[in-house]
């Protein structure tokens, strides 16, 4: 039996992965949200699906994620195989927002740092909750979804000057990733950061990035296929299937290597 944690399940690639993994023989599957009354989608999708256990936490509450591995634990035998990290902050209020597009400093330092809780703090916190679990585990596995805006190459070669306190808390939580690969390799975990590809997801009103269609986000001589969400997740999982010692602390894409813009062209 294979157990995973999805952090950020409500929806988007997190309900895919829950989707997804549920379907999988001998899997059982924690889909952990900040609210089990709000997240109708994914209660819809699982709904009699007895290898899915929706929990609640939110990333920037660390005591609501100690909560949630204890529920976890209680229905494991204090075991977990895989913590997939997915949660970020995606509110279309605040995502697209450059340097100059806060009507003061203040506010531009209050929007930071709600990011940072949630996009940087809130990997160190996920991990930090479920890691007795995981020690506990034979599997050892740790993946946090990143994007290609924390990649610097990307940034430049994109053009892309707005969305900033997104790319820099993301930038923040590769370097808390690798940080855990390097403190848990000893112990035989892979920790890894993954890209989850560029995903069509216009037509999905929830999703802020979708909001402003990719032509809008990518540039224009853009030489790359969109995939489906469906797509970008059952990559994912193959990825996370064959990950490998050597891989740990690394950003991978999510086709598998190192993710890199000159060769994958990925956001
Ligand atoms: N979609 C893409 O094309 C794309 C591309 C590159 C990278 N990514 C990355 O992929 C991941 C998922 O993105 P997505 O596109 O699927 O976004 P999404 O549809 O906006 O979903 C974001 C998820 O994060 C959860 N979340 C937000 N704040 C949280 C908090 N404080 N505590 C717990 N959960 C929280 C949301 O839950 P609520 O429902 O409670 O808000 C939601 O489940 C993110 O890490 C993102 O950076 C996505």
């Amino acid at each position: 039996m294979m157990s995973y944690a999805i952090i950020g399940a409500s929806r988007g690639i997190g309900l895919e992965y829950v989707r997804q993994l549920a379907t999988q023989p001998h899997t059982t599957v924690f889909a952990i949200v900040r609210s089990a009354a709000k997240s109708t989608t994914l209660e819809a999708a699982t709904r009699g699906l007895h290898n899915v256990h929706i929990l609640q936490a939110d990333v920037a509450d660390h005591k609501s994620l100690e909560d949630a591995a204890k529920q976890v634990s209680e229905l494991t035998g204090g075991k977990l195989d895989c913590l997939i990290h997915n949660a970020a902050r995606t509110e279309a209020d605040s995502v697209f927002k450059g340097f100059d597009d806060f009507t003061s400093m203040d506010e531009l330092d209050a929007d930071f740092i709600t990011s940072f809780r949630v996009n940087s703090l809130g990997v160190i916190h996920s991990i930090s909750a479920f890691l007795p679990l995981l020690r506990a585990g034979p599997t050892k596995k740790i993946v946090v979804i990143s994007t290609a805006g924390a990649d610097l190459k990307t940034v430049l070669a994109i053009g892309k000057a707005d969305m900033a306190a997104y790319g820099m808390t993301k930038a923040a939580a590769l370097i808390a990733t690798t940080k855990w690969a390097v403190k848990l390799q000893h112990e035989g975990f892979i920790v890894v950061s993954v890209s989850p590809g560029r995903i069509d997801d216009t037509g999905d009103t929830d999703h802020a990035v979708a909001s402003q269609s990719n032509a809008t986000i990518l540039p224009k001589a853009d030489p790359f296929a969109v995939m489906t969400l469906q797509e970008s997740v059952s990559t994912q999982l193959r990825l996370i299937d064959r990950l490998k010692p050597s891989d740990n602390g690394l950003f991978l894409a999510h086709t598998g290597g190192e993710y890199r813009w000159e060769v994958t062209g990925q956001r």
